[in-house]
């Protein structure tokens, strides 16, 4: 090690360290300089600690003065940077204050009110179409089990429905849960827990193991009713599907049924739709070609029919004193036409930048 420099002890080279010191601090804008200046000036490699570390090499009588001297100059050094941190720190709080101050009184922004989905919407003005006539909401699980999804709707055991490609079956294998193929298991649940009579509404999403693509997708939106009183026909089954038709589409539109087949209705019908873009009139010799109905003037959008005697005795209704209709459609396609949607995908994408655009429609 190096012999101790003593003339760091002279009262000049204290003094100057000391001024030094006093400047550096006195030129300190920020809090966050002052780790470096103190570093410089106080710390171990600093002038003052120097000197300090050289009395020890002056003649006895000296050491007494220079320490003196030292410990003025280390004191006032120590007090200044002390003083200088209480002032920055001042500063510093002062400041965040400031920045940080909440205007308790100001406006809030806008919230984005984000938008309704156009299937939530036509689900709800369909609902309220059937509320006004008396009926009732219900609703059923998506994960369905297969006793109300096929078996309580007199489906044999061995119908094509059932098979993998069109069902969702869900594990493990005896489980005898399916996603919900359609929402006509709900007309089973509602005459189980409902007195009679029964006259529901049921909206809701349904899955197929459909591959997905512009047309198809594996989850759509249907629409069911379901009404069992006594002396129930196939009339009121018209009436009320013409009065729908009307309320949703406008005056006058026409439905058609068309002979089907379904295993919980018997007899079973197609429901149409009397086109509400041309109103038939593309179907009409001489009319203007439709896009919404390719010209056939109808649009096909489900079944109906009334209730199969084997559907009430499985919910434990008298088949002898009631009988009722139901009928299922399918509500993506009058969305699609409606809106001039022409991907189904869109409407299950969940994508802000389709329904932003639909805005907060009632
Ligand atoms: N559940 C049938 C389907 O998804 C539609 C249907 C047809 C529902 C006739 C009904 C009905 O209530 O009576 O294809």
């Amino acid at each position: 090690m190096s012999a101790p420099d003593v003339s760091l002890l002279e009262p000049d080279r204290l003094e100057s360290a000391r001024d030094a010191a006093l400047a550096a601090l006195a030129a300190t804008g920020a809090l966050d300089e002052l780790p470096a200046v103190r570093t410089a000036h106080l710390g171990d490699r600093s002038p003052i600690a120097l000197a300090r570390r050289a009395i020890g090499g002056l003649p006895g009588p000296e050491k007494a003065e220079a320490g003196k001297r030292l410990n003025v100059v280390l004191q006032v050094v120590q007090a200044a940077y002390d003083e200088r941190r209480t002032e920055l720190e001042a500063d510093r709080d002062v400041r965040v204050l400031a920045e940080e101050t909440v205007d308790v009184t100001a406006l809030p922004g806008r919230l984005p009110v984000g938008a309704r989905h156009p299937l939530t919407t036509i689900q709800e003005r369909a609902v309220d179409v059937f509320v006004a006539m008396g009926w009732e909401l219900a609703e059923g699980p998506e994960v369905e089990h297969e006793w109300f999804n096929f078996d309580a709707l007199n489906f044999g055991k061995d119908h094509p429905a059932r098979e993998m490609q069109d069902t969702l079956f869900l594990g493990p294998e005896d489980s005898g849960l399916v996603m919900r193929t359609h929402t006509s298991p709900v007309q089973v649940r509602s005459l189980l827990t409902r007195d009679l009579p029964v006259y529901v509404v049921v909206p809701g999403r349904v899955y197929r193991a459909d591959a997905l693509d512009a047309t198809h997708s594996p989850v759509f939106a249907q629409l069911e009713g379901l009404a069992v009183d006594e002396g129930i026909t196939m009339a009121h089954l018209r009436g009320t599907l013409d009065a729908f038709a009307s309320a949703m589409f406008g005056e006058g539109l026409k439905t058609r049924l068309r002979p089907s087949y379904f295993p919980f209705t018997e007899p079973s019908a197609e429901l149409d739709l009397q086109c509400f873009a041309c109103r038939g009139a593309s179907a009409e010799p001489g009319g203007e070609p439709c896009r919404v109905c390719s010209s056939e003037g109808w649009i096909e959008v489900g079944g109906c029919g009334m209730v199969n005697p084997a559907v009430l005795r499985a919910a434990g209704v008298d088949p002898e004193r009631y009988s009722g209709f139901a009928f299922g459609m399918g509500l993506d396609r009058a969305v699609m036409f409606r809106h001039g949607v022409t991907d189904i995908r869109d409407l299950y994408e969940g994508d802000q930048r389709f329904t932003l655009p639909f805005g907060t429609e009632g």
